[in-house]
């Protein structure tokens, strides 16, 4: 990604594997602030608080505060105990867990005084395979686009192809290039007229603070819509395709992911719009069935508060209903696989049922 002509990443390390960095995504859109975290704990508070937050994102978080963890004592039982602490931060993203994991499996065998730089150049290996399989995902994407530009008639830069996304799932959810926005970034480099539609993403809004601020840092056409708006654009033909990341696919092909998409694919389902899912392989769990996926609960101020610039520019939080009002917060919801047009995957765009020959081969690849 490019900020004020500068290349960054989400998250990175310090040569002398000291510290890390992170984009405080808290202070978006209104200030760009990166963060030093020093310590296992600071980097738990980043992930708690959404500092750094989207499902490969957290992972690759994750396998860093693993790193800091070793940096302050390399036991067996500091292993296991950070682990534990880094895995309950946020528990619907199977990328958090699933990354945690791998650093076990490849720190527990090795003598503790050899975890330490190990364990950095792990999380360092997982950061870059997270930038290879999302240009990957912008790549297979981008044929669907084409394929779609070509199937809807040519489109102008007046009359572009629509595309709806929901929450974020871009730069900033990732290490770099996004999922659901890869192929976006890809179609409007390869000059595809395309502008997309960005559901502002109640409770927090990450569509309308960091989706569309990502945009706008790349020139790419949007519109902020309400989330109540998408079912009627489709209505109306202003819609050609959804395309949504998702924090954890079950091989059945359900989809958990920010609550709300589940309602954005029974309307493309109800009008015939092709609803796609960008999916990292480590978002893909395997074991799981969607009624076992935890579906995570957040603050009931994220829902009766909102924050915002006030008219002479200073930052403020401002509660919207009677304090005493009973709140329901899940961030999470299933879409089930019956509403799914396919998955665009680092391997290539898939359907439910080649869900298992991906896993076939992915493990084999392994
Ligand atoms: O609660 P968040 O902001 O971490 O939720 C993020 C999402 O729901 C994204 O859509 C998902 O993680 C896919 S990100 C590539």
């Amino acid at each position: 990604m490019l900020i004020n002509q500068q290349p960054y990443r989400t998250i990175w390390h310090d040569a002398a594997e000291r510290y890390v960095e992170i984009i405080d995504q808290t202070r978006l859109p209104f200030e760009f602030v990166t963060h030093r975290i020093t310590s296992f704990d600071m980097m738990l508070v980043a992930i708690k608080s959404m500092q750094v937050r989207g499902a490969p994102l957290i992972g690759v978080a994750g396998a860093y505060a693993i790193a800091l963890a070793m940096k302050e004592a390399p036991s067996d039982s500091h292993l296991s105990q950070s682990a534990a602490l880094t895995i309950a931060c946020r528990p619907t993203a199977v990328n958090l867990a699933w990354a945690v994991q791998r650093m076990q499996n490849k720190l527990m065998p090795l003598a503790a005084t050899e975890r330490p730089s190990m364990a950095w150049r792990e999380a360092a290996a997982m950061a870059e395979e997270d930038v290879h399989q999302n240009r990957a995902i912008g790549q297979h994407g981008l044929k669907l686009l084409q394929d779609q530009l070509f199937e809807v008639k040519a489109r102008t830069a007046a009359n572009p192809l629509n595309v709806l996304t929901h929450c974020n799932a871009g730069w900033l959810a990732t290490v770099d290039y996004g999922t659901a926005l890869a192929p976006i970034y890809a179609a409007h480099d390869a000059d595809m007229p395309i502008h997309v539609w960005v559901d502002e993403t109640r409770p927090r809004n990450q569509g309308a603070s960091l989706t569309a601020w990502e945009l706008a840092r790349h020139g790419v056409p949007h519109t902020v819509i309400s989330d109540n708006t998408g079912g009627h654009l489709m209505q109306q033909g202003l819609v050609d395709m959804v395309i949504v990341g998702a924090d954890r696919v079950t091989r059945d092909g359900d989809v958990c992911n920010k609550i709300g998409t589940y309602l954005k694919a029974l309307a493309a389902y109800d009008n015939h719009v092709p609803f796609y899912v960008a999916v990292p392989s480590p978002t893909i769990d395997w074991q799981i069935r969607a009624d076992a996926i935890e579906i995570e609960h957040r603050q009931p101020e994220e829902l009766s508060c909102v924050s915002g610039l006030t008219p002479e520019g200073g930052l403020s939080h401002i509660r919207l209903m009677p304090a005493e009002t009973p709140i329901l917060n899940p961030a999470f919801d299933v879409t089930p696989a019956r509403l799914v047009s396919g998955f665009i995957t680092e391997h290539g765009v898939v359907q439910t049922a080649g869900l298992a020959a991906l896993e076939f081969s992915i493990r084999n690849i392994d």
